[in-house]
């Protein structure tokens, strides 16, 4: 089989190389010259544990190709993917000016039967919208190619993206014909040897399962984002309480973490889009309104804290920060919490040393030089009033606390994730502040 997939960035790199990692024939396609040069070096946009050493094993095989020319690649595709940016738009929905004109450039340039897939997240009817540009193109120049157009979401986690794609929990496939359903089933059987499942479906209920699938986890995450507060007030525990509810089957252990909101390209992105296609169709979602309020208010929890431990005087103080990302093991900051509760700390007149072990060159692209960057976790603790834990990297998990109270001004801890046990902090003497749980210490006011 041979494939194309168009768009080089997280989705569309991911799928290209996993798909060449089990024999396929893939070029990925992309109009950024710099990018395509790049990868041809084994030079990555993104960061994603396993794929640069992917990517090269599969480049050096000759099955992996890197290509401007979609002109060149899309002759002889059994698939075509497109994998291009939705950026949102400043209502909140999604911008499709780049998939239709890669469905445009596809039309223009096929060459035998074709499925064309979409992969990125687009609101529900763009399939169609993609079908017509491609048959406008193709009766421009007087072909009469045959092809198919099909709906496959992807579920990747920044991250884990490889597990994920390897190891599926499920594929999700719109299709509307037999013969581009026996092409995606063909394509995706390596990958179903072990049961995973693949689910056809027409492509308007493949379209939204994506949305639905982002929507329930963001809820989910608000939810126990709002118990926590409540929690808190009412002298509950939420740690206890997540374990709790967790135990019942259908609710589930997962994605019940209370936090500092959920942030990253998806979540936001996907609820704002669902908000914004049922108001254009005449629907209130009012639950997702209410989960994107929480995740707002949940962003500035943290500072609050911080905040009310300093009597509302931050002006001067220096403030450690451990973690930038929006969550671990990945670089993207796009919509991170952290952003947030540097630009309030800022705003205060406070100053802010920051780590993170991967993430500090995307930080430098909206926070600059307005804060010191630290090279280790240790390093930003010194002459700090106060530590933030803001993502849950796993080296952040254990360190040595005798050495953090001694570099510290003050032995307070903000803990955004909940990855400490307060009662080991109350015994060595630490202020200790996370979410969902009451910690009542007398408190140091400096
Ligand atoms: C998500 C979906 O999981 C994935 O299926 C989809 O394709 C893209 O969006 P991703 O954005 O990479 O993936 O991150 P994910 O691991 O799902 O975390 C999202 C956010 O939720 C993070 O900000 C994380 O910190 C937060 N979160 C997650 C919580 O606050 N609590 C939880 O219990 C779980």
């Amino acid at each position: 089989m041979k494939i194309a997939v168009v768009g080089t960035g997280y989705v569309g790199l991911v799928t290209g190389t996993c798909f060449a990692e089990v024999g396929i024939d893939v070029t990925c396609i992309d109009i950024d010259e710099k990018k395509i040069t790049n990868l041809r070096n084994g030079i990555l946009p993104i960061y994603e544990p396993g794929l640069e050493e992917m990517v090269a094993r599969n480049v050096k095989q000759g099955r992996l190709h890197f290509s401007t020319s979609l002109a060149e690649s899309i002759k002889g595709a059994d698939v075509a993917f497109i994998a291009v940016g939705t950026p949102p738009g400043e209502d909140g929905s999604a911008d499709l000016k780049y998939v239709l004109a890669v469905a445009r450039g596809m039309g223009e340039n096929m060459d035998n039967y074709t499925v064309i897939v979409t992969k990125s997240t687009v609101p529900v009817g763009t399939a169609a919208k993609v079908r017509a540009e491609v048959e406008g193109a193709l009766a421009k120049r007087g072909a009469s190619i045959d092809f198919d157009v099909a709906s496959n979401p992807e579920f990747l986690k920044e991250g884990a993206a490889i597990d994920d794609f390897l190891k599926p929990d499920r594929i999700v496939v719109g299709v509307a014909s037999e013969r581009a359903e026996e092409v995606m089933r063909r394509l995706y059987k390596p990958f179903l040897l072990n049961g995973h499942p693949i689910i056809f479906m027409d492509i308007p209920s493949a379209e939204m399962t994506k949305y639905a699938a982002n929507s329930m986890l963001a809820t989910k995450i608000s939810f126990m984002n709002d118990i926590a507060n409540l929690c808190e007030i009412m002298g509950a525990d939420v740690n206890k309480v997540r374990q709790g509810i967790g135990s019942d089957a259908r609710i589930g252990t997962k994605f019940i973490y209370p936090g500092i909101g959920y942030g990253g390209s998806c979540f936001p992105k996907d609820v704002k889009a669902l908000i914004k296609t049922a108001q254009e169709n005449g629907y209130q979602m009012q639950v997702l309104q209410a989960v994107e309020g929480v995740n707002e208010a949940q962003k500035e929890v943290l500072f609050s804290k911080v905040k009310k431990h300093f009597g509302g005087e931050l002006a001067g103080k220096k403030f450690a920060i451990w973690g930038l990302s929006f969550k671990p093991k990945t670089d993207d900051m796009r919509e991170a919490p952290s952003l947030v509760i540097i630009e309030k700390l800022l705003a205060e007149g406070a100053t802010v040393s920051a780590y993170d072990p991967v993430a500090v060159a995307e930080a430098k692209h909206s926070l600059g030089d307005r804060i010191t960057y630290a090279k280790d976790q240790f390093e930003a603790l010194v002459d700090a009033d106060a530590l933030l834990v803001v993502t849950e990297w796993p080296e952040f998990r254990s360190p040595s606390f005798e050495v953090v109270g001694r570099l510290l001004k003050q032995k307070a801890i903000f803990d955004g994730r909940n990855i400490y046990d307060a009662a080991e902090l109350k015994e060595l003497g630490f202020t200790y502040h996370c979410i969902g749980v009451k910690t009542d210490h007398k408190e140091p006011v400096a």
